[in-house]
C-alpha cells in the first residue's frame, strides 16, 4: 500500500493570515494568569465553575497552516477548549537523541495558536495514546529496551515514560503555556483508558495506576490531571468517561466533576471497511443528555479528525484518512449540518451555563412520562405545575424524550411541550425552547469533490487501467518503474530462520523481503503429478499483508490480522526462488502487551505435500532486505525521481504486480507541478 498523503498546499492568503496570527501567537501571555481547580460540579477556572465544550484536534493530523483555521472554526462552532494527545513516536524518533518539535509536530506553536484565539487547551500526554496512531504513540525503539513490559509496574518502562512526560511538562512550562503562567493549558491527561486492560497485569497494574498518578503530580504542572476510563483513579486525579453516550457516568468520588473526554461523534475507518457516519441528531441528543444529567466538560473526539500523514496510521489496517465524520472534515471544510447543528446546541447550552453552575446539589428531577423526564437547574425549588414565576431568578431546564419511536407532548411549567422521538429540548429560561436536538435547522450542504482523476474511456484495455487522456489534468504519459522482487541492495543480510518483522525493520519501512531458494527434484514433480496435488506453503500466522512470489511471479496476496496462510504454489524442477514480502499497514495501537505483538510471521512456516514429509522453511537460510528500492531511493520525491530508470507506460508491458507509476499534475497556477504518486 503505497499511500503517501501529501501536505495540503497553502494558498497565499492562508499563508499570510497564518503568519499574522503567528506573530500574535508568539507574543506569549494570552490570559491574565489564572488557577484551575475543580469541585463535584465542574472545572473551576479563575474561581468560576464553567460548563466547557471541547473540540478534539490532533496537531500532526493537519498541517501547521491549517491550524489557525481549524481552531477558528472550532471556536465559531462554540468550543471553549481544544483537546489533543501528544504523540511520543513523532516527537522522539531516536531515543534520547533526536527530538522533533517542528512542522506538524510543533506542539508549542499549536498551543500558542490556541491561546492566541482565547481558547483553552486540554493536553493528553499519555504517553500511550491509542488514537489509531502507529503503535498507539509508542516509539518502536521502546520494545528493544531489555526487560521492558509496557504499561505496568516495571522500572525500564517507568523510566522512559517519566522521561518523556517530564520533557513535555517542562517544555510547556518553559514556554509559559500553563494557565497560571497566562497560557491556555487548563487540563492534562496521564495514560489512556488503562482501566480497559488493567486486569491483564494483576497487582502490577494497580500499582502502575498509583505510580502514574504520583509521577504526573510530582511534575508540578499546576493544573488538574485526568485519567480516562479509570474507575480506580486515585483521589488526586479525575476519572472521566469515553463513549458514545456518557450521561449515566459518575466519577469515582463525590469531590470530582463529570467529564466526558471522548464523545465518539464519528468513528475511524479501516481498509476495506465502511465509512462510518453518526447522525448529528443522535450526537446532539447524547451531548444534551450529558449536560442535562450533571455533566460539565464535554469533548468531541474528533471535532476535526484529519489525515494520518506518512506512516502514522495505527493498526490493524487503518486508513490514511482520519476524517472521523467530524464536524470539520479532513480538508478543513465544515461538515454540514453537523457543525451547524452542534453550534446551535452549544449556544443553547451556553445560555444555560449560569443556571448549570449555580446549582450545587444536582438538578430538580421531574418524571414527565414513562420515558420522558425533566431536569431543572434553578436558584430555588420550582413549582413545575405553574409558569416559572418572577421570583425564580435563574432557571434552565432540559426536557428529554428517550422513546426512539414516539413523539410525546408533556406538560410542565404551566405549558405543553412537544418532544420528538429520541430528543432533548433545552429551555434556558424554563419557558421557551431554544433548541431541540432532533430538529435540524442549520444549513445542510452537500460537498461534491471534483477529483483530478482522468476519464476512463480506455480504462481496461488488456485488463490494465490506462490512466491517460489528453483532456485531463495529466499532460504527460505515465512513467512506470518495476520494483525488484526480493533483494535489491547491498544492505541485505542472510541468516538462518524466520526473524520477526519489527526486529529487522525497526519500523523504518512497512516492507520486509524474505528470500530463499529451494531445490525440487524430478521425483518430487513426478509425485505431485501422480497424486494430482501441488505443494502447499503453510504459514502459521501472519499480519498485515503478505505477498508470495515464486520464481519472480506473484502467487498469492493475503491480508489480515494474524491469519493462517495455506497456499498451493507451482514449483519447477531445479532451483526455485521463494520470496515473501511482509507488509505492515499500521502497527497495533490498542491492547495489553503491545511490546510482544510484533508483526510479520508467527509460528511455523513449511511446505507440505512432499513424499517424505514436510519441508520446514523455518530452518532455511533466508536473505532479508528492508524496504522497497523505490522507497529507499525516494523516487517519489521530485529531487530523487531520476534515481531510477522510468519507462513509459505501455498498454501491454505491465507484467509485474509491483510497479510504481508516476505522473505530473498541476494543482493550481501558482504551484510547481507537484509529483502525484499512485
Ligand atoms: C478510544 C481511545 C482513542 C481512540 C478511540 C477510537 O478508546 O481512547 O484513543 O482510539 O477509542 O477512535
Amino acid at each position: 500500500m503505497l499511500g503517501f498523503p501529501i501536505d495540503h498546499g497553502v494558498p497565499f492568503v492562508a499563508a499570510f493570515v497564518a503568519a499574522t496570527l503567528w506573530a500574535a501567537a508568539t507574543a506569549a501571555v494570552f490570559f491574565e494568569p489564572f488557577n484551575v481547580s475543580y469541585d463535584h460540579r465542574a472545572i473551576i477556572i479563575g474561581g468560576n465553575r464553567r460548563m466547557l465544550i471541547s473540540a478534539g484536534i490532533h496537531y500532526p493530523r493537519a498541517t501547521p497552516d491549517m491550524w489557525p483555521g481549524l481552531i477558528a472554526k472550532s471556536k465559531e462552532g462554540g468550543a471553549d477548549v481544544i483537546q489533543t494527545y501528544v504523540f511520543w513516536n513523532g516527537h522522539e524518533p531516536v531515543r534520547g537523541q533526536q527530538y522533533n518539535f517542528q512542522g506538524r509536530y510543533d506542539l508549542v506553536k499549536f498551543a500558542k495558536f490556541i491561546g492566541s484565539q482565547g481558547l483553552f487547551l486540554h493536553l493528553r500526554i499519555g504517553p500511550y495514546v491509542c488514537a489509531e496512531w502507529n503503535f498507539g504513540g509508542f516509539p518502536v525503539w521502546l520494545r528493544d529496551i531489555p526487560g521492558i513490559i509496557f504499561r505496568t509496574k516495571n522500572k525500564p518502562f517507568e523510566d522512559e515514560m517519566q522521561r518523556f512526560v517530564k520533557k513535555i511538562v517542562d517544555l510547556m512550562k518553559q514556554e509559559m503555556l500553563f494557565s497560571w503562567q497566562g497560557g491556555p493549558i487548563i487540563l492534562l491527561q496521564i495514560e489512556n483508558e488503562y482501566g480497559n486492560i488493567e486486569g491483564h497485569f494483576g497487582q502490577g497494574g494497580k500499582d502502575y495506576v498509583k505510580w502514574a498518578a504520583d509521577m504526573a503530580l510530582s511534575l508540578g504542572a499546576g493544573v488538574p490531571w485526568v485519567m480516562c476510563r479509570q474507575t480506580d483513579a486515585p483521589e488526586t486525579i479525575i476519572d472521566s468517561c469515553n463513549a458514545f453516550y456518557c450521561d449515566g457516568f459518575r466519577p469515582n468520588s463525590y469531590s470530582k466533576p463529570a467529564l466526558w473526554t471522548e464523545d465518539w461523534n464519528g468513528w475511524f475507518a479501516s481498509w476495506g471497511g465502511r465509512v462510518p457516519h453518526r447522525p448529528v441528531q443522535d450526537n446532539a441528543f447524547a451531548v444534551a443528555r450529558f449536560f442535562q444529567r450533571g455533566g460539565s466538560y464535554h469533548n468531541y473526539y474528533m471535532f476535526f479528525g484529519g489525515t494520518n500523514f506518512g506512516r502514522t496510521a495505527g493498526g490493524p489496517l487503518q486508513t490514511t484518512s482520519y476524517d472521523y465524520d467530524a464536524p470539520i472534515d479532513e480538508y478543513g471544510l465544515l461538515t454540514q449540518p453537523k457543525w451547524g447543528h452542534l453550534k446551535d446546541l452549544h449556544a443553547a447550552i451556553k445560555l444555560c451555563e449560569p443556571a448549570l453552575v449555580a446549582v450545587d446539589d444536582g438538578p430538580q428531577y421531574v418524571k414527565l412520562g414513562p420515558m420522558q423526564e425533566a431536569h431543572i437547574y434553578a436558584s430555588e425549588f420550582v413549582d413545575t405545575s405553574k409558569s416559572v414565576s418572577e421570583n425564580v431568578s435563574i432557571c434552565s431546564a432540559f426536557l428529554a424524550n428517550i422513546n426512539e419511536q414516539k413523539t410525546v407532548t408533556v406538560n410542565i411549567f404551566g405549558g405543553t411541550y412537544t418532544l420528538p422521538p429520541w430528543s432533548v429540548s433545552i429551555l434556558p429560561n424554563c419557558i421557551h425552547t431554544a433548541f431541540n436536538t432532533a430538529k435540524v435547522t442549520s444549513q445542510t450542504s452537500i460537498k461534491t469533490i471534483k477529483s483530478a482523476s482522468p476519464s476512463y474511456s480506455n480504462a481496461t484495455k488488456h485488463g490494465h487501467v490506462v490512466p491517460y487522456n489528453e483532456n485531463t489534468l495529466f499532460s504527460n504519459k505515465w512513467g512506470t518503474f518495476q520494483e525488484p522482487i526480493g533483494t535489491w541492495g547491498n544492505n541485505s543480510f542472510t541468516a538462518q530462520g524466520i526473524f520477526e518483522h519489527l526486529n529487522v525493520t525497526k519500523d523504518i519501512s512497512d516492507y520486509l523481503w524474505y528470500s530463499t531458494r529451494l531445490n525440487i527434484t524430478e521425483e518430487d514433480l513426478a509425485f505431485w503429478e501422480k497424486e494430482d496435488i501441488l505443494p502447499i506453503l503453510t504459514i502459521n500466522k501472519t499480519r498485515d499483508m503478505v505477498q508470495v512470489f515464486v520464481n519472480g511471479r506473484l502467487s498469492a496476496s493475503k491480508v489480515g490480522n494474524w491469519i493462517p496462510v495455506e497456499q498451493p504454489i507451482h514449483l519447477v524442477e531445479g532451483s526455485n526462488d521463494l520470496v515473501l514480502l511482509s507488509e505492515t499497514v499500521g502497527l497495533q495501537n490498542y491492547g495489553a502487551f503491545l511490546e510482544k505483538d510484533g508483526a510479520g510471521f508467527r509460528g511455523e512456516m513449511k511446505l507440505s505435500g512432499f513424499k517424505n514429509g514436510d519441508v520446514n522453511l523455518s530452518n532455511f537460510l533466508w536473505t532479508y532486505q528492508v524496504g522497497l528500492m523505490g522507497e529507499h531511493t525516494e523516487i517519489y520525491s521530485p529531487e530523487n525521481q531520476e534515481n531510477v530508470d522510468w519507462k513509459d507506460l505501455e498498454f501491454d508491458s505491465v507484467s509485474s504486480s509491483f510497479t510504481w507509476y508516476k505522473q505530473q499534475i498541476s494543482s493550481n497556477s501558482q504551484s510547481d507541478s507537484p509529483i502525484f504518486q499512485v
